[in-house]
């Protein structure tokens, strides 16, 4: 029998750049996403029927309701066959961390399904697949770092030099993304809100790698209205920054804290000093950027 299992990383913005609502509820971006070495492991296996098992925290829906059953389905439609599939997910990104954790999974989920069913779809048709499970499951299948326009699915890849030491601050509990954004527009009510821009400084600190230019450019939109709806996480930056980390930003809409080291043995420095502070139920460490949805 034929099992096929895809490994998927987390991503981190290095800038989230939230412009005006527009019409269809969505908010226009800037989105440069950046993948780093926290992964998901989705295992699709022939079934008689759809079902979803998940080896992680109790949170993550198990029915059909889950972004990779979805991806199943649509991929399933899209070729005019049942998604008779078994899809089972090993979660070690966290859930509703603002690290795409789902849109991971439904990555993962298109590309083991193409396998498993040998629909072997092009890579432009799997993009506007993903794009149609939601705003960051396209980047999941890239990888690497990019750019993101229109709601953040409207890819360019940057060639990024070198790779970046990142520590990772996993909170107990997350955010609700539509939540984030919504409380983002509540404080920005009375203000115009400009375009979003792709900043200069951060691209050519990813096209020179150097990660202390990295750090100062580092910029999320969002991390006001996720401070706004859980004020701990201010000081868990701060405590970031007194140990010395380059850069330190919410990871999209939270609570996940994203911190940017020097070296590996910086990242080790920092992330054992943050362990020790009440911040985090988890500490990471992870590099970047690294490949999207890749079959094992
Ligand atoms: O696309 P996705 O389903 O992942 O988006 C989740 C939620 O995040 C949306 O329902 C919306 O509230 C918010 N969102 C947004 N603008 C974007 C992307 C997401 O307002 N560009």
């Amino acid at each position: 029998m034929i099992v096929t299992t895809v490994r998927v990383p987390a991503k981190v913005n290095l800038e989230l750049s939230v412009g005006p609502v527009r019409d269809d509820g969505y908010h226009d971006l800037v989105n440069v996403f950046h993948a780093v070495s926290l992964f998901d492991e989705v295992t699709a296996t022939p079934a008689d029927a759809l079902s979803v098992s998940v080896d992680g925290p109790a949170t993550v829906p198990t029915g059909l309701d889950n972004l990779a059953a979805r991806a199943a389905t649509l991929l399933a439609a899209h070729v005019g066959i049942e998604p008779r599939v078994a899809l089972h997910i090993r979660k070690d990104i966290p859930v509703a961390g603002g690290m795409a954790g789902g849109s991971a999974d439904a990555a993962a989920a298109l590309v083991a399904c193409d396998l498993l069913w040998d629909t072997r779809l092009d890579r432009e048709t799997l993009l506007e697949l993903a794009a149609r499970l939601g705003s960051d499951v396209p980047f999941a299948l890239l990888g690497g770092t990019a750019v993101g326009l229109g709601r953040g699915e409207r890819l360019t890849a940057v060639e990024a030099v070198g790779e970046f030491h990142w520590v990772f601050g996993y909170a107990d509990g997350g955010l609700s993304t539509p939540a984030v954004y919504g409380e983002c527009d509540r404080l920005r009510a009375d203000s115009p809100v400009p375009w979003p821009v792709v900043s200069d400084d951060l691209m050519a600190s990813l096209k020179t790698g150097n990660p202390p230019a990295l750090g100062k450019a580092l910029r999320n939109d969002l991390q006001a209205a996720a401070i706004s709806l859980r004020p701990s996480l201010a000081e868990a930056l701060t405590a970031g920054r007194k140990l010395g980390a380059l850069g330190a930003l919410v990871s999209g809409s939270g609570p996940t804290c994203a911190f940017l080291t020097s070296s590996a043995s910086h990242a080790a420095e920092l992330a054992a000093g943050l362990a020790r502070t009440p911040h985090f139920a988890d500490v990471r460490q992870a590099l970047g950027p690294v490949p999207g949805a890749s079959p094992v």
